[in-house]
């Protein structure tokens, strides 16, 4: 058995890609294993570099987040939410403008609950409780939406979406020619 397991950057799967529309599967318990995967995880997003990752970006459909919301000024702030589920969402909406390091170089506007309370399970196997707004809000939104398959851009008219879309596939024709 090894006694230190470094973690591992993984690839980032990009859209259009059929394996981001899957349903993530609950975690059943939070092991050793699961643990490695959010270290791999957090790893990758930092690489990217990027502020959320759900698991299914890299191919694990199981509903795992990780984001760290810090600035470039402020101590890494690590955060892990294992089978996240809204308990309550604010009916006001706010915009903010999203990204996502599965739909590469798009970024536009998506109005979300701008409060949201959550249960989920940490990474040490605890159920917790959270409330969130601003950023914080949208980000574990956006993350949770991976759980389900939905990417930011499923929020945009079908004209935009499909002319995202249309541009990420040619890239990737792009990028396999090369
Ligand atoms: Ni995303």
């Amino acid at each position: 058995m090894p006694i230190f397991r470094a973690m591992t950057i993984r690839e980032i799967i990009t859209a259009p890609d059929p394996r981001l529309k899957v349903i993530s599967k609950p975690v059943a318990e939070v092991t050793a294993e699961t643990r490695a995967l959010m270290d791999d995880m957090l790893e990758t997003m930092y690489a990217a570099p990027g502020i959320g990752l759900a698991a299914i970006q890299i191919g694990v459909p199981l509903r795992i987040i990780v984001m760290d919301l810090a600035k470039d000024d402020e101590e890494p702030d690590p955060r892990y939410y294992i089978n996240p589920e809204i308990l309550e969402a604010a009916e006001e909406t706010a915009p903010y403008e999203e990204g996502c390091l599965s739909v590469p170089d798009v970024y536009d506007t998506v109005e979300r609950p701008d409060y949201v309370k959550l249960r989920f399970i940490d990474y040490h196997g605890e159920i917790r409780t959270m409330e969130a707004s601003g950023l914080t809000a949208t980000c574990i939104q956006h993350e949770m939406d991976h759980l389900e398959g939905i990417l930011f851009i499923d929020h945009l008219s079908r004209l935009k979406r499909s002319m995202v879309l249309k541009k990420l596939a040619k890239q990737k024709r792009l990028e396999a020619e090369a």
